[in-house]
């Protein structure tokens, strides 16, 4: 038995969508969910920038005592990862290749799309693991970088016509290479789901890598032995920008208001984002 929280972390928001299955999944355990919101978005940044906010990110969370760490970014998983795994005390998570697991399990028709970041895509974790497993697939990759900053501003109604827009600016490739089988490569992209699901067709399964990463997580504790004696869960939010944004879209992301467990940080690093 270890009482100490589970860590997750993300650049903003889109994380919640990993701690939100992980709370469900686990409710006796404590969650501290870090949203790096002063330096989103990740998918436009360099690799080098993303490790140093990553490395950030993992160092408030050990200071928070915490027992394991989920890179709840698909972004940081793809870009970090290898650093922050030589580097953590604790068990370290990422959300690729639990999603690529999924993913290979889902598909009939061997067809698999990726949606991710820029900076995911650039990387190319899920199509280099996607090709390790299951050599025979054929994969799509689409980078949608207006995504997460749409989700992060609270703009995922599919009825907004800014969104309806996006979809059909990203996903054409997909529809035409007729995957039965999307990654959500970004930890946003989730609240998307409906839309997505719309736009591609019945019957399309899309994969949300920061639940699948939590339920590995979740599956790897219990293994281990590690879960708390389960009597007094629930989550506390950081964040590193402002508060009051980050409630209110966590309010439409969630349901429900979450400012009396919102802490404001200071930010960790205040450079200019740059992609290369
Ligand atoms: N949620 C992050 C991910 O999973 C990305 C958002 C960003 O660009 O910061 O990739």
């Amino acid at each position: 038995m270890d009482k100490r929280p589970i860590g997750v972390f993300d650049s903003g928001l889109g994380g919640l969508t990993a701690a939100s299955e992980l709370a469900e999944l686990l409710p006796g355990e404590k969650i501290v969910y870090l949203g790096d919101s002063n330096n989103m978005p990740y998918g436009e940044k360099s690799r080098e920038e993303i490790i140093r906010m990553s490395r950030a990110d993992l160092a408030f969370l050990l200071s928070m005592d915490v027992k394991a760490v989920l890179v709840a970014c698909g972004t940081a998983t793809s870009n970090a990862l290898d650093v922050l795994e030589q580097e953590s005390p604790v068990p370290i998570y990422g959300v690729v290749e639990p999603a690529v697991r999924e993913a290979v399990s889902a598909t009939e028709n061997e067809r698999v799309g990726v949606l991710a970041t820029r900076a995911t895509i650039r990387a190319g974790n899920f199509e280099r693991l996607l090709h390790a497993v299951a050599p025979q697939l054929s994969v799509t990759s689409q980078a949608c970088p207006k995504f997460a900053t749409m989700v992060e501003d609270g703009i995922f109604e599919k009825t907004d016509p800014r969104v309806a827009h996006a979809v059909a600016e990203y996903l054409p490739p997909l529809r035409e290479a007729g995957v039965d089988t999307i990654i959500l490569g970004c930890t946003h992209y989730p609240l998307l789901a409906d839309i997505i699901s719309e736009y591609m067709g019945g019957g399309v399964r899309l994969i949300s890598s920061g639940a699948a990463a939590a339920r590995r997580l979740c599956a790897d504790l219990r293994d281990a032995d590690t879960l708390s004696d389960g009597a007094c869960g629930g989550t506390r939010y950081f964040t590193t920008g402002d508060g009051g944004a980050f409630a209110r879209t966590a309010a439409l992301m969630l349901r429900r208001d979450i400012s009396r467990q919102l802490h404001c940080i200071e930010p960790f690093d205040k450079g200019p984002g740059r992609m290369v």
